[in-house]
C-alpha cells in the first residue's frame, strides 16, 4: 500500500484497534459522469491515501493512455474499474467503496446517475446516512439534481451535501455558488431534508477537497472531507424501539428454545420486557446468547439468540419488540413502491412480499398515482413500469408487523417477489397501515359453509379448468357439470365467456387485465364454495401467480387444477372461433398462444389431453375423482397428481 498508516507496520493490533473504535459514515455519491462524480471519488480515495501501489502504477498509466486530463492524472480512472464502463464513459452499476481517515470510516455508494438506473439509486442509497449531490457550477440544478434528491428524500436519507463542483470552470465566482445554493434550497424545501451543506469545490483540481482553497477565500464553511469527518449521525437504528424478527428458533434440546436474528433497531438487555406482535404475549429477556458467550447488551445490528424466562409461542417470521413502543400490525398499508423489473407492475396480480423474516402473498390493490422523478408530479397511472415509483395500497395475505419507513428504516422496508420467476420486483417504503382492514370485521353467521354443504350432501370445491383458448376446456366442464347434476349435486359453471359478458364486462385481454379477470372469478368462486357449491371455472387463466392465488383463497381439498393440455397446433387446427386465424392475420392481439404468454401448470392435481382422448370419458373420470368413489382412478391419457 502507498501511504498506509505507519501503525500497521509498527503495531497491527494497535492499527486494528484504532480502526475499530472509529465512527462508520454511510454516503451516497449522486450525479452524472459529467458532474465529475467519478472524479470526485476517486479525489477522496486518493487523499485519504487508500490506494494501492499497483493501482498507483496502472493510474499513471491509464491517464497517459485515455488522455482526458492531458499529462494529469485521471482519478475517474480510479472508480471505472470496469472495461465497459471506461470505454462508454459511464458507471453501471452500484458499487461500495470502503475508506478510512484518522477520523472516520467511510463506505460509499456509488451509483449511476442516469433516470434509467433510479432501481440501482434507491438500493444504493438505502442504507446511507448522507447523500453528496453534486452539481456542475456552470449548469446548476438540473432535472437530474431533482431526481437524485426526491430520491435521496425516498429512502430517508436526512442530510445532503450539494457539492457544486467544476467552481474552476466558473472563476470561483461567489455569485454564481449563492445563486445555485439558493435554487437548491427553494427546490428542496419541500422534501424535508433536517440539513442541507453546499460547498463550493473542484474535484479536478481539488479545491474545498481536503483543505480549504486560496481560490474561494469568500467560502468559509467546512471542505468536503472535514464535513464528512464531522457531520452528525444520527444513528436511526440504534435510537429506536427495540424491535428484532426472528430468523429461525434454535432447538437443540428440550432445556434450550433460543430465537435468532438481527436486532433490527434499539438495544435489549436481560431482563427487558419484549412483545411478540403477531399474538400479543409478553414475556423478559433471560439471555443474550452469542458465540463468544452471553451479553449484557445487544444492539442494532448485532446477531444474537435471545431466550425467554416464559414458555410463549415464537415461531420464525414473528417480531420481537419493545411492549411500550409496538409496530403496527396490519394487513393492508399505503407505501412508496419502486418498480423494479421490465414487466410491468400488475395491480391485482398476486406478489410474494418479504419483509425481515417474514413472506406473505400481496397485492397491490390501488395504484394511487405514479411519481414523475423529475419533476415530483402526481400523475395518474394504471401500472408502474421499470424504474418507476407509485404511492399504491397493498394488500396481504397475511398481517404482518412494521413500522413506518420514515420513522425506522429496518422495519418500514420490503420488497416484492415474482412468484413465477421467483426475481424481486419491486421495492417499497411503507408508509403507514391501512385501518380500513381492522373495521371491517368477519360477520360470525349461524348458518355456515358445513351445514349449506351437509344439507347438499356434497362436498364443496373448485374445478379450475386452464388451458388454451379452443383446448376443450368448457366441453368437459360442460360434460362434467350435466353428469354431476344428474348425481343430485349443486353445481355451477363460471365460463370465460360468459363472464366476460357481464361481471368482467369491462375487461380485455392486456395482462392487467387477465390478472384482474381471474381475480374477481377467483373472489366469486370462493363465495360458492362457502355456499356449498360445487364450482366448475373455466377459463384460460394463462399465468401461474393467479392460479396461485385461487388456490390459496380456498381451503386444502377444495382446488382441484385441472390442465386441459390440448398442444397450440391441436387448438389452431380446431378454431373453432375462428379467432387463431384473426390472430395470425394481426387482427386481434395479445391473443393466448401467440403473443401473449400460457404458463404451463407445474403441479395440476389433473392434466387431461382432449387430442388424445374423448372428452366424455376425461368428464366422468373427472366426476369419479371429485365425489371420491374411487380415489385411485386413472384419468385415461391423463396424470395424476
Ligand atoms: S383469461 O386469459 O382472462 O383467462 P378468458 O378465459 O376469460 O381469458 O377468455 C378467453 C376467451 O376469450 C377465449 O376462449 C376467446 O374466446 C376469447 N378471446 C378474445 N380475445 C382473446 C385474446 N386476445 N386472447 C385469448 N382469448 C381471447
Amino acid at each position: 500500500m502507498a501511504h498506509q498508516s505507519e501503525l500497521i507496520a509498527e503495531d497491527i493490533l494497535e492499527y486494528l484497534k484504532s480502526q475499530e473504535e472509529k465512527s462508520m459514515l454511510r454516503f451516497i455519491t449522486c450525479g452524472s459522469v459529467d458532474d465529475g462524480k467519478s472524479t470526485l471519488i476517486g479525489r477522496l480515495l486518493w487523499d485519504s491515501k487508500l490506494v494501492f501501489e499497483d493501482q498507483l502504477a496502472a493510474l499513471e498509466v491509464d491517464s497517459k493512455r485515455v488522455g482526458t486530463q492531458g499529462d494529469e492524472i485521471d482519478y475517474a480512472l480510479l472508480l471505472d474499474g470496469l472495461q465497459a464502463e471506461r470505454e462508454q464513459g459511464i458507471t453501471i452499476d452500484v458499487a461500495y467503496r470502503f475508506f478510512s481517515t484518522d477520523k472516520r470510516k467511510f463506505i460509499v455508494a456509488d451509483t449511476p446517475g442516469h433516470e434509467q438506473y433510479t432501481r440501482n439509486m434507491v438500493t444504493g442509497a438505502s442504507t446511507a446516512d448522507v447523500a453528496i449531490i453534486l452539481i456542475d457550477a456552470r449548469k446548476g440544478v438540473l432535472v437530474q439534481t431533482r431526481r437524485h434528491s426526491y430520491l435521496a428524500s425516498l429512502v430517508g436519507i436526512r442530510k445532503v451535501v450539494v457539492a457544486i463542483n467544476k467552481m474552476d470552470l466558473v472563476d470561483y465566482a461567489e455569485e454564481r455558488f449563492l445563486s445555485i445554493k439558493d435554487d437548491y434550497e427553494t427546490f428542496a424545501k419541500p422534501l424535508g431534508f433536517d440539513e442541507i451543506t453546499c460547498i463550493p469545490i473542484s474535484a479536478l483540481k481539488g479545491d474545498n477537497i481536503i483543505a480549504p482553497s486560496a481560490q474561494t477565500d469568500w467560502y468559509h464553511g467546512p471542505t468536503l472531507m472535514a464535513f464528512l469527518e464531522t457531520v452528525k449521525v444520527d444513528n436511526m437504528a440504534a435510537a429506536s424501539p427495540f424491535r428484532m424478527p426472528v430468523q429461525w428458533v434454535n432447538r437443540p434440546d428440550l432445556d434450550f428454545r433460543g430465537f435468532c436474528g438481527t436486532v433490527a433497531s434499539g438495544k435489549i438487555c436481560p431482563g427487558d420486557e419484549v412483545t411478540v406482535t403477531s399474538s400479543g404475549q409478553k414475556s423478559r429477556i433471560a439471555r443474550i446468547v452469542t458465540m463468544d458467550g452471553d451479553l449484557e447488551e445487544a444492539v442494532a445490528g448485532q446477531a444474537v439468540t435471545l431466550t425467554l424466562s416464559d414458555e410463549i409461542d415464537v415461531s420464525r417470521g414473528d417480531l420481537l419488540c419493545d411492549p411500550l413502543n409496538r409496530p403496527a400490525h396490519a394487513d393492508q398499508f399505503e407505501a412508496h413502491l419502486v418498480w423494479m423489473h421490465e414487466e410491468a407492475m400488475l395491480p391485482g396480480r398476486s406478489y410474494l412480499l418479504k419483509s425481515g423474516a417474514t413472506t406473505v402473498p400481496a397485492q397491490v390493490s390501488d395504484l394511487k398515482y405514479k411519481v414523475n422523478v423529475n419533476t415530483l408530479e402526481h400523475v395518474a397511472s394504471k401500472t408502474l413500469g421499470l424504474n418507476e415509483i407509485g404511492v399504491c395500497n397493498l394488500s396481504l395475505g397475511k398481517a404482518i408487523s412494521f413500522d413506518p419507513y420514515q420513522e425506522n428504516r429496518a422495519t418500514g422496508n420490503f420488497i416484492l417477489i415474482d412468484r413465477m420467476t421467483n426475481v424481486t420486483v419491486g421495492a417499497g417504503m411503507i408508509d403507514f397501515a391501512l385501518r380500513r382492514a381492522t373495521n371491517i370485521h368477519w360477520q360470525a353467521l349461524d348458518v355456515d359453509k358445513g351445514s349449506r354443504s351437509a344439507m347438499k350432501n356434497q362436498k364443496p370445491c373448485v374445478l379450475w379448468f386452464t388451458g388454451l383458448s379452443g383446448s376443450g376446456k368448457s366441453t368437459i366442464a360442460n360434460l362434467v357439470e350435466k353428469r354431476l347434476l344428474s348425481l343430485g349435486k349443486h353445481t355451477y359453471l363460471l365460463d370465460g365467456d360468459n363472464v366476460r359478458h357481464g361481471l368482467n364486462r369491462d375487461l380485455g385481454f392486456t395482462d392487467a387485465d387477465r390478472v384482474e379477470n381471474i381475480r374477481r372469478v377467483s373472489e366469486t368462486a370462493k363465495l360458492m364454495v362457502d355456499a356449498g357449491m360445487i364450482v366448475l371455472t373455466s377459463f384460460i387463466s394463462p399465468f401461474k401467480s393467479e392460479r396461485d392465488m385461487a388456490r390459496e383463497m380456498l381451503g386444502e381439498g377444495e382446488f382441484c387444477e385441472v390442465y386441459v393440455s390440448t398442444s397450440l397446433e391441436t387448438c389452431e387446427a380446431r378454431d373453432s372461433k375462428g379467432l387463431y386465424k384473426k390472430a395470425r392475420a394481426g387482427q386481434l392481439q395479445n391473443f393466448t398462444g401467440i403473443d401473449s404468454a400460457y404458463e404451463v401448470p407445474e403441479n395440476p392435481e389433473i392434466t387431461v389431453d382432449t387430442g388424445e382422448s374423448q372428452a366424455e370419458e376425461l368428464a366422468e373420470a373427472i366426476v369419479r375423482m371429485v365425489l371420491g368413489d374411487d380415489p385411485v382412478f386413472d384419468v385415461p391419457d391423463g396424470t395424476e397428481r
